[in-house]
């Protein structure tokens, strides 16, 4: 099911970058992280973008690199999208190699903030600028940051799950974080705090646990929930999961106990998987980053920066990260996210990111037409 989503969702991701003008081929894999010979048809500047994984969630491969393959090229830059697939090594190999192909700018998602923080450095000691793209890396020293208001992300989690379980006192409440070497996870989980923490501490709600999830794997999601829930005499009323992905591990040891579509749960990355548990009723909203903004503002900012012409890229920079570890701002371009229940999944299909056809199938084709997507 999942590997056919999946399918389904690269699929629609391939119609919609075709849909961009004179659309080249994407470069394809280079495996080992070996050079990529030539230019492209683009013969535009060359820019090399590193994504982590494809495992943790279905928006690497599904959004990230069509919208960034297609942002580039329509900024006029021939980009090299590849994918570490949560390998560090591999994510080191694919930078070095992007390095002595004579990239003119690099853009790091890193895995985590000690292998993106090497690369820049190594990256900036050959005078090419990069961009930290989603994530930030702590302590590191990327000039530029595009991503979302991930704090926001966290409260638009905290504020669904309150939501749900509004007519629920005392509801019990189980946690299930992203990874703690992602600072993403540690902004998703302050800003569901911002909502939750008064509400615990008043006995609107009681928790019964927070875990973080090594490398956003969601399998040690799904059996970490299952012993919490197990160790809790099988009570969950709410659970906080940090993306579809965990949702999903989630909604299975739900179901298995008969609780699914009784127990709210929270999401993030509007995934066709997460679009489907949203209707379905098993998981009760998920987090719509608009991830062609996030791949044209990283466009725009790598254009400028191959270019050398730092003031352009500040002016599209307007907004500052904290590194706290490297004791820094960063300059940054912060989107916004979006509540994603039921009712506003219709907004992502209309906005192209993932079509009625895949996600309508079967069970749910009378909640679509019900909700009126088509
Ligand atoms: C991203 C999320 C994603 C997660 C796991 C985070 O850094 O912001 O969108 O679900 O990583 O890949």
């Amino acid at each position: 099911m999942r590997s056919k989503t999946l399918a389904l969702l690269a699929a629609g991701a391939l119609t919609l970058t075709a849909c961009g003008a004179n659309q080249a081929t994407p470069p394809a894999s280079t495996g080992g992280g070996g050079a990529t010979t030539g230019s492209s048809a683009a013969g535009g500047v060359k820019v090399g973008v590193i994504l982590p994984e494809t495992a943790t969630s279905a928006r690497w491969e599904g959004f990230d690199k069509p919208m960034i393959t297609a942002a580039m090229q329509a900024a006029g830059l021939d980009a090299d999208v590849q994918n570490a697939q949560g390998d560090v090594q591999k994510f080191t190999t694919l930078a070095d190699g992007m390095i002595s192909q004579g990239v003119k700018v690099l853009v790091i998602a890193s895995i985590n903030s000690e292998v993106g923080s090497a690369v820049a450095a190594k990256a900036k000691a050959r005078g090419i600028p990069t961009i930290d793209y989603d994530r930030l890396n702590l302590g590191g020293s990327s000039d530029y940051y595009v991503s979302f208001d991930n704090v926001k992300v966290g409260e638009l989690q905290g504020k669904g799950l309150a939501d749900a379980l509004k007519d629920k006192a005392g509801g019990q409440v189980i946690e299930i974080e992203g990874a703690p070497t992602d600072n993403n996870a540690t902004l998703f989980y302050n800003g569901q705090q911002n909502v939750l923490k008064p509400l615990y501490e008043a006995g609107t709600l009681k928790l019964v646990q927070s875990q973080p999830i090594d490398g956003w794997d969601n399998q040690k999601g799904g059996v970490t929930f299952e012993q919490i829930l197990t160790a809790n005499g099988g009570k969950v009323d709410g659970v906080v999961a940090a993306n579809d992905g965990l949702a999903g591990a989630v909604i299975t040891v739900l179901r298995k106990n008969g609780l699914n579509g009784k127990v709210p749960v929270t999401g993030q990355d509007a995934t066709p998987d997460g679009l489907m548990a949203v209707l379905r009723g098993d998981q009760y909203m998920t987090v719509f980053k608009p991830i062609k903004q996030e791949a044209e503002a990283t466009a725009k900012l790598a254009a400028a920066l191959a270019k050398g012409d730092t003031a352009a890229a500040d002016a599209i920079a307007k907004d500052s990260s904290d590194d706290p570890k490297g004791n820094r701002k960063v300059k940054s371009v912060l989107l916004t996210p979006q509540l994603t229940t039921k009712d506003s999944v219709k907004t992502v299909v209309g906005q192209g990111y993932v079509k009625a056809t895949d996600i309508c199938t079967g069970d749910l084709a009378a909640a679509c037409s019900q909700l009126g997507i088509s």
